[in-house]
């Protein structure tokens, strides 16, 4: 009867045991997937502004530039903790290609890190738009070489 319980109770024990790691391993990829996009989202909020400045659709505002690539500088290092292992699947437009490439995905997010803290830099003292215009194109390559390889259209 004692041993029949005990059978019983780890029977549900470990069926519980289970749902909740096959929960809990889903919701960790829904939270990675929503993790980096939204940390893109407020990247991409930084870089804006300062894409339309380099254009001349706005007019340059040096102290606001400087604070926006610092931001970027600093946003740049948050992404790539998102894209963990099986989070290829969901509601994502992250390509499954990053998982088999991945040492050079990752050197990608190197190459903004570096090009981000170059254009924070070369901000802080800029006054013209003429001093940052061509580090801003540099970094914004490194995201368009990355969204045409890794990230569905
Ligand atoms: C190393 C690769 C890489 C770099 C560099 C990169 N991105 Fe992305 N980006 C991605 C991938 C992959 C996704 C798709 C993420 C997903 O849906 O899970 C994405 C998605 C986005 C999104 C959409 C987020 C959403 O809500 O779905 C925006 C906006 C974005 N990136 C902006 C930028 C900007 C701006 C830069 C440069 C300053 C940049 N990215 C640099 C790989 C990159």
């Amino acid at each position: 009867m004692v041993n029949q319980f005990k059978i019983g109770l780890m029977g549900t024990l470990l069926s519980i045991g289970i749902n909740t790691i096959v929960d809990a391993a889903e919701n960790k990829t829904t939270d990675a997937i929503e993790y980096r996009q939204a940390a893109f989202e407020v990247l991409a909020w930084n870089f804006g502004p300062m894409g339309a400045m380099v254009k001349g659709k706005i007019p340059f505002d040096a102290k606001t530039f400087a604070e926006r690539a610092a931001n970027v500088a600093f946003l740049s290092k948050m992404p790539l903790e998102g894209f963990i292992p099986g989070s290829e699947q969901g509601e994502t437009d992250a390509k499954p290609i990053i998982w088999q490439e991945w040492d050079d995905f990752k050197a990608k997010m190197g190459q903004l890190q570096e090009k981000s803290a170059k254009l924070a830099e070369v901000a802080k003292t800029a006054t013209k738009v003429e001093e940052v215009a061509n580090q801003f194109g540099e970094t914004a390559k490194v995201c368009k070489g990355c969204h045409e390889k890794y990230r569905e259209d």
